[in-house]
């Protein structure tokens, strides 16, 4: 059967990730999370200094980003490719709130973009793939055969992405990480390169009250009808 390029956009904390591997591993599909390259990224700009709070060397990052070898490694164990920055696996290290608050400000940097936007484009080259992020269905592969943009109540996603840190026991106040989803929703979606907006062709799905099984379920039938099409 043919093989498709499935995009998955949306805000922060909408299950993206979660639903991207799960119908990676339904269709047999690599997966890529794209907003983990943009997080390692930034965990190198804060290892070398160049970020830190009110303090962002741009230059100084666009000067280094030569310096900055990503690659994805599937971990069977997991069940999913990790991200490792300069042969160092870092999934772990950029799921922090100090990358997270970071996070937007390196994401603007067009050269940055322009670097990551380039290396998602050669993994999706042979197809079979699903790939998530906020400019996936816009920029990466504008013809991709399905575009999926995920929106939920700020209050919910904070809420999700609360427990998770909690659950890797890291220490977070709530309001930090409901001011962090709120003002990375601000830098994604105003930002002059690549805002975050849903593709005209894209279909939409809001999960403020819906479980994430219903929603795997309805959008793997969804990828099943676009496939019978090819
Ligand atoms: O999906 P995530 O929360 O891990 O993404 C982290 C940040 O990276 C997000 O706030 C914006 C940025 N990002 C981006 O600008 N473009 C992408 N394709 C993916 C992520």
């Amino acid at each position: 059967m043919k093989k498709i390029t499935i995009a998955i956009d949306g805000y922060s904390s909408t299950g993206k990730s979660t639903l991207a591997k799960q119908l990676a591993k339904e269709l047999g599909y690599v997966y890529i999370d794209t907003g983990a390259m943009y997080r390692a990224v930034t965990f190198f700009a804060m290892q070398k200094g160049l970020i830190k709070a009110n303090y962002f060397n741009q230059q100084g990052l666009i000067d280094a980003l030569d310096q900055i070898q990503l690659e994805f490694q599937y971990n069977p164990v997991r069940g999913f490719a990790e991200i490792h920055l300069n042969q160092k696996n870092v999934e772990e290290a950029i799921r922090t709130l100090e990358v997270s608050s970071f996070v937007s400000q390196i994401a603007q940097v067009s050269e940055v973009r322009k670097k990551l936007v380039e290396q998602q484009q050669s993994f999706g080259r042979s197809k079979g793939v699903v790939m998530d992020g906020r400019d996936i269905g816009t920029v990466v592969f504008p013809d991709a055969e399905l575009k999926i943009f995920m929106t939920a109540s700020p209050e919910i996603r904070a809420k999700r992405r609360f427990e998770e840190l909690l659950e890797k026991g890291q220490k977070v106040r709530f309001e930090d990480v409901y001011n962090n989803v709120v003002e990375r929703d601000r830098i994604d979606t105003t930002r002059e390169d690549s805002p975050l907006v849903k593709a005209f062709d894209a279909v939409e799905f809001d999960n403020t009250n819906v479980d994430k099984e219903a929603q795997f379920l309805q959008i793997a039938a969804l990828a099943q009808e676009v496939l019978d099409q090819q």
